[in-house]
């Protein structure tokens, strides 16, 4: 039996926190990693809110390229196992800081994203949402009021969605084991679950390739593939 399929069947509520890292198998590059995107963008010239009050068309840029990078993207090993686990009832939910919404393509019912998705696009003045934006690219306006939109996601100098946070802290809270995966958890206040899951008496699982703030605090930890080590626990459940 895998390791950490022991610790997730006798760790029930077993809960999902997600970054960039479960999406690189997919063709996604990361954010912090040496191939990361903000090792050739700075996220303050095209990520953050000032930025889109300062020059809104450079933001669209950037994000235009990446919903190209997006557009092709299928769920990948990693995606699949964890809808595996949520449908055999051994997964209550993930919490994604992604915006790809590949959790979703996977299968996955209960996803709570934390930053927003890339899909979308919100009009500042009017309050108008927009759920598409691809066809109004390059420089997506508001239907109503015309005014530049802002990309659905979060962004740095934003206050994440409220109903999204608190859930996923009373998610964390409430967790018997907390599986994180692909994620720097360098990123408030999402960085701040993994202790929330620990204050309250949880565990903590770690898969990511490089090591994290957690790994001494977790109960197991493993740096490799996430679509490698996902699958073999998932196939070792399968097997006992
Ligand atoms: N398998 C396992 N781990 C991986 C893999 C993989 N295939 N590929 C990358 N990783 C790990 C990297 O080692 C890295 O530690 O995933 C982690 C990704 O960390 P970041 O790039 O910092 O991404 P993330 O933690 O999701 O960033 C948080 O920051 O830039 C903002 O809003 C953005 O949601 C994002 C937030």
């Amino acid at each position: 039996m895998h390791e950490l399929a022991e610790l997730i069947r006798t760790n029930q509520p077993c809960v999902v926190l997600t970054g960039a890292g479960v999406s690189t198998e997919s063709g996604i590059p990361d954010f912090r990693s040496a191939t990361g995107i903000w090792k050739q963008y700075d996220p303050y010239e095209v990520a953050s809110i000032d930025a889109f009050h300062r020059d809104p068309e450079r933001v669209w840029e950037f994000y235009a390229l990446r919903l190209d990078v997006l557009a092709d993207a299928e769920p990948n090993r990693a995606h699949r196992a964890l809808a595996e686990l949520e449908a055999r009832g051994l997964v209550q939910a993930v919490i994604s800081q992604n915006v790809d919404r590949l959790h979703a393509a996977a299968g996955s019912r209960d996803v709570i994203e934390v930053h927003g998705s890339i899909g979308a696009a919100d009009c500042l003045a009017c309050g108008r949402h927009e759920a598409s934006v691809r066809e109004l690219l390059p420089f997506p306006r508001c239907a109503d009021c015309g005014a530049i939109l802002k990309p659905g996601v979060v962004m740095f100098g934003e206050l994440l969605p409220t109903a999204a946070i608190d859930r996923a802290t009373a998610l964390a809270q409430t967790a018997g084991l907390l599986l994180v995966v692909g994620t720097s958890l360098e990123v408030w206040p999402v960085a701040g679950l993994p202790g929330e899951t620990l204050d309250h008496g949880g565990k903590l699982a770690i898969v990511n390739r490089d090591p994290t703030p957690f790994d001494d605090r977790a109960s197991f930890v493993a740096h490799g593939s996430a679509g490698e080590i996902l699958a073999q626990c998932v196939s070792s459940m399968s097997s006992s």
